[in-house]
């Protein structure tokens, strides 16, 4: 029987409601012109290009024979990781967590942000995310049918949201909001008066706070990142979510937390109940020897960070391209010049100069006229990539 042209695949509708996948277009763009032959610079991406260190790597090998790890993990994961990331925290932050009731292991940070729309949302409840942002809160919010309401980041408030400019009836409709520092792609970090405030705003409205920590190891010139869990109060209105992805280079390994309010880390537990078996056991043990093991490697690796920011940043001023340095993060967030937007700037640099930049509306409108260029490559393909662009005569 032929059922080729009666048979139909029709998606839900929270499939056709997701958000379209902005930066595909350009890794296609990219594709193509190295396809012709080209020496393309990828800087418009967000992936760590250096190896996970070694110990971490020797303690999956040791792991991965052990018979206990064929099988089935505890549904929420083992607690020596819990017990891992609850001591990192208490070291490097001084904060207190109990590992049972307020650690969830996630397969990778971004699992954790769709789950908590979906913990927490329901059709036609209000988010509150930052624009520009990082796009996986959008997709989450659109997965469990919310409405997202955007809390502008501009250069004129250090890249903060502006909680006065949050209107009152949004501010108290809202159930969830998304803050990130140091930011993707602004690479801006916030102080504890920041997170002072979001406690005061988030417990005055009843909002549940997602502090989005992925880049919580990387802060510059000497200034460690501060923590939201630091602050008092953000245990009692929200989380955090933190990853190994960037802090030890292993955004393949796919290991992140939420950390903070109790019935929140058992809401996503539960959720993840439903949708997985946690990550295979030797997969944890080598995260938890990532955790607990030596940190130099994270020094090093910020400071690298540190050093290709001001190669750039040295080449970007030989070319007039003025901007302030990011104080955290791995992304520079750069205006484009005059009688561009941020598509055709992007366009243009890939063109002529084979360089891949993220352009900056792909995070929102408040990302028009900037562009999101990732310190991913070493020095020198930085400073090659910005005298390329230099000899475009742009600024
Ligand atoms: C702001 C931000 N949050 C979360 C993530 C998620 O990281 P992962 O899922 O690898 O833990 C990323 C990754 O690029 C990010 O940039």
């Amino acid at each position: 029987m032929d059922v080729t042209e009666t048979f139909q695949i029709s998606p839900a509708n929270r499939m056709t409601g997701l958000p379209t996948q902005f930066f595909a277009g350009l890794v296609r763009k990219a594709n193509a012109q190295t396809a012709k032959g080209r020496d393309v610079i990828n800087l418009g991406q967000g992936n760590p290009d250096r190896p996970t260190p070694e110990h971490i790597v020797a303690a999956l090998q040791e792991a991965a024979p052990n018979p206990l790890y064929h099988r089935y993990p505890p549904f929420s994961g083992y607690p020596f990781l819990k017990q891992a990331v609850a001591q990192r925290y208490k070291e490097d932050y001084g904060v207190e967590l109990d590992p049972e009731k307020e650690v969830a292991i996630l397969f990778g940070g971004k699992t954790g942000l769709i789950e908590i729309s979906q913990c927490l949302l329901n059709p036609g409840d209000i988010c509150l995310v930052p624009d520009p942002g990082y796009p996986d809160y959008w997709s989450g919010v659109a997965l469990a049918g919310g409405r997202m309401e955007y809390m502008p980041l501009t250069a004129d408030n250090a890249f903060l949201p502006d909680y006065d400019r949050v209107k009152t009836d949004i501010a108290d409709k809202a159930k969830l909001m998304f803050i990130n520092y140091p930011n993707n792609p602004t690479g801006a970090t916030a102080d504890p008066a920041f997170y002072s405030r979001t406690v005061e705003f988030a417990a005055k409205h009843g909002i549940v706070v997602a502090s989005d920590f992925a880049y919580g190891a990387i802060g510059f010139d000497g200034k460690q990142p501060v923590s939201f869990l630091q602050t008092p109060g953000a245990k009692e209105v929200g989380v955090e979510f933190y990853t190994l992805s960037k802090t030890y280079n292993m955004a393949g390994w796919r290991v992140g937390f939420a950390l903070g309010n109790p019935e929140i880390i058992s809401l996503i537990n539960l959720i993840q109940d439903h949708y997985y078996c946690s990550l295979f056991g030797g997969i944890q043990a080598a995260a938890a020897e990532a955790l607990t093991g030596p940190q130099q490697c994270v020094t090093d690796l910020t400071s690298a960070y540190e050093s290709r920011r001001n190669a750039l940043f040295e080449a970007m001023n030989e070319i007039g391209w003025q901007v302030a340095k990011p104080s955290g993060s791995f992304f520079c967030w750069l205006p484009v010049p005059k009688g561009h937007t941020s598509a055709s700037f992007s366009d243009y640099v890939l063109e002529h100069a084979d360089v891949v930049l993220a352009p900056g509306i792909g995070f929102g409108t408040h990302g028009e006229s900037y562009v999101r260029l990732g310190l991913l490559a070493p020095e020198e393909r930085l400073q090659e990539a910005i005298h390329r662009i230099g000899k475009l005569n742009l600024f």
